[in-house]
């Protein structure tokens, strides 16, 4: 009897555990994973802290913060490149994929930052830049030295009997052709992006070789994880087919998701990330929903996320439509409300800043409407990706002319518009408002030279609103929005809801706030986030007079749905 009734019990466990098994697989979005809950810190390092004083942030100034870092809860922190390179594009041209640059630093210092990460509970995960090289890559000098050369298929090359190559659109080149003569072998080479970035040839099994081999190098030294720079565009038709004229204001439909690029994808994670514990994100989710699915879903067995642009595109100078950023938002929300799993962001080191494009950063607005971002992006679903800065909710840079910037894309783009005669006033204008270089002017860290962030010369200039906006004097206000980050990110952590929790959309058309509810299990709280300067009302049916307040960046937050400028509160519903 008493044996029949154990097992009477296991076989029911079973059946229920079945059940639950089974509505996890029905539902792949929910099925908890330590990469869905996290929350990724970005840090840009040659702006965050420099420790030998030669203006250029270091790994060893990173250590020195590790401290702050861990203070702010996050789970991990995405590094952007720290490999050899020449630095044309600030890291992104690799010329030695298993070693420091020397402008950062050296591997004993990469060894301790892993270490002093790990000690804190804090994962690391590393830029993986493989859609293309530097062409100071030993393997491109090999490539480019004779046409009989081994490594000649590393790369696209056009030989110049054939004639001139079909067009391809470069992002970043001055002339925006992405073909280069090489007279060394009278050919042509292939970079999308600058000219010292020649694309690798991924159909070359001898390229994906080296690049999983790099990967377990990174990996065996315990890394947590790879973001897959560019790697939308790394699979290409070689048979380079001309394109319509003028594709290239549409490129990424011809360039995205291209040939085998899934079947690489399934090969690397063969090979590679199913081996470790890691996470891996591409940048970059192809042009439809398909293409976003047939990257992560869990069942194809390629990534784990992948992160989609459109949200991060909408703010333009002219300013943008809120209903256009919640019908972006919703419907990616909905396209991966059962399978699948995305990142959210509005920012990153390609982008200006947080609150100069979606927010407000004049004096009054700034630290509110900066706190109503920071709690959009912890309350969606998907892994939010929050960038160094924006916690001190730092500003667009300010520069006025162009010796002040940078970056290779914004200062090959002034020298075309000089070419071709272009509007140069007008141009300087537009950097102003989108130019990455406003998200990679020094972090703030206090109110002596140079913000703290080091005792030489900047390599770029440091914001002048540093006396004001820095780290120091918002470590002692209660209401700062470092502390209001910190609070709003320990929210997260505590209510799964926030991660896994249904999403929905209400007051849809309401064109000055942004409200939606997140359920899981019984548990609903309500976000309501004003956009707008001036109060708001708002239509929601929900009486919230008694609801519970989690969070909020008003002292005494709306109580009858009428928001206040920039009010961003979370309820939770009873
Ligand atoms: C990615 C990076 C960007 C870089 C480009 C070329 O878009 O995020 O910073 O310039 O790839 O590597
Ligand atoms: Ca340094």
């Amino acid at each position: 009897m008493k044996r029949a009734c154990i097992l009477f019990t296991i076989t029911t466990v079973c059946i229920l555990a079945g059940v639950v098994c089974h509505a996890q697989n029905a539902n792949d979005t929910t099925g908890r994973k330590w990469w869905k809950e996290a929350v990724v810190y970005q840090i840009y390092p040659r702006s965050f802290k420099d420790n030998n004083g030669d203006g250029i942030g270091d790994l060893k100034g990173i250590i020195s913060k590790l401290d702050y870092i861990k203070s702010l809860g996050i789970d991990v922190v995405w590094l952007n490149p720290i490999y050899s390179s020449p630095n044309d594009d600030n890291g992104y041209d690799v010329s030695d994929y298993r070693n420091i640059m020397k402008d950062f630093g050296t591997m004993d210092d990469f060894d301790a930052l892993l270490k002093g990460m790990h000690a804190r509970g804090i994962k690391l995960v590393m830029d993986l830049v493989v859609n293309h090289s530097s062409d100071e890559h030993e393997w491109f000098k090999q490539s480019r030295s004779s046409r009989n050369n081994p490594y000649r298929e590393y790369y696209h090359w056009w030989n110049a009997e054939q004639g001139t190559p079909p067009y391809r659109y470069s992002l970043f080149d001055v002339n925006h052709d992405a073909w280069r003569y090489d007279s060394l072998t009278n050919a042509y080479y292939l970079h999308y992006f600058s000219r010292k970035q020649p694309d690798l040839n991924w159909e070359n099994p001898r390229v994906r070789n080296e690049v999983h081999g790099i990967m377990k190098f990174w990996a065996d030294k315990g890394i947590d994880g790879f973001r897959l720079d560019a790697f939308q565009f790394a699979a290409k038709d070689t048979t380079f087919p001309a394109f319509p004229r003028g594709f290239e204001k549409n490129f990424t439909q011809y360039y995205a998701m291209q040939g085998n690029l899934h079947g690489y994808l399934q090969e690397m994670n063969r090979e590679v990330l199913s081996k470790y514990n890691v996470m891996s994100v591409a940048e970059g989710a192809g042009n439809t929903f398909e293409d976003a699915h047939n990257l992560v879903d869990a069942n194809r067995n390629e990534l784990n996320m992948a992160y989609a642009f459109e949200g991060a595109d909408i703010a333009k100078p002219e300013g943008y439509s809120l209903l256009h950023l919640k019908q972006v938002f919703t419907k990616w929300d909905s396209a991966f409300a059962s399978k699948g799993w995305l990142s959210v962001f509005l920012a990153n080191h390609d982008q200006a800043r947080l609150v100069s494009r979606y927010g407000n950063d004049k004096p009054e607005f700034r630290a509110v409407s900066s706190k109503m971002l920071t709690t959009f992006l912890m309350t969606m679903r998907g892994t939010p990706y929050y960038y160094n800065g924006d916690e001190l909710g730092m500003t667009n840079a300010g520069f006025t002319t162009i010796d002040d910037y940078r970056d290779v894309q914004t200062l090959n783009e002034y020298q075309r518009q000089k070419n071709i005669g272009g509007d140069l006033p007008k141009y300087l204008q537009r950097i102003a408002f989108e130019s990455r270089d406003n998200g990679r002017t020094p972090f703030q860290w206090n109110g002596d030279k140079n913000a703290g962030f080091t005792t030489g010369t900047p390599w770029i200039k440091v914001n002048s609103n540093y006396k004001t906006i820095n780290a120091a004097q918002q470590e002692k206000d209660r209401n700062s929005t470092l502390n209001y980050f910190r609070r709003v990110v320990k929210l997260r952590k505590d209510n799964l809801a926030l991660v896994y929790g249904k999403y929905t959309l209400l007051d849809a058309q309401n064109p000055d706030a942004y409200i939606y509810t997140r359920e899981l299990d019984g548990k609903k709280l309500l976000i309501m986030l004003n956009f707008r300067d001036k109060p708001v009302d708002t239509q929601t049916g929900i009486d919230v007079s008694k609801a519970n307040v989690l969070i909020g960046n008003y002292e005494h937050p709306s109580k009858d749905g009428k928001l206040l400028p920039y009010e961003a509160v979370v309820y939770e519903l009873k």
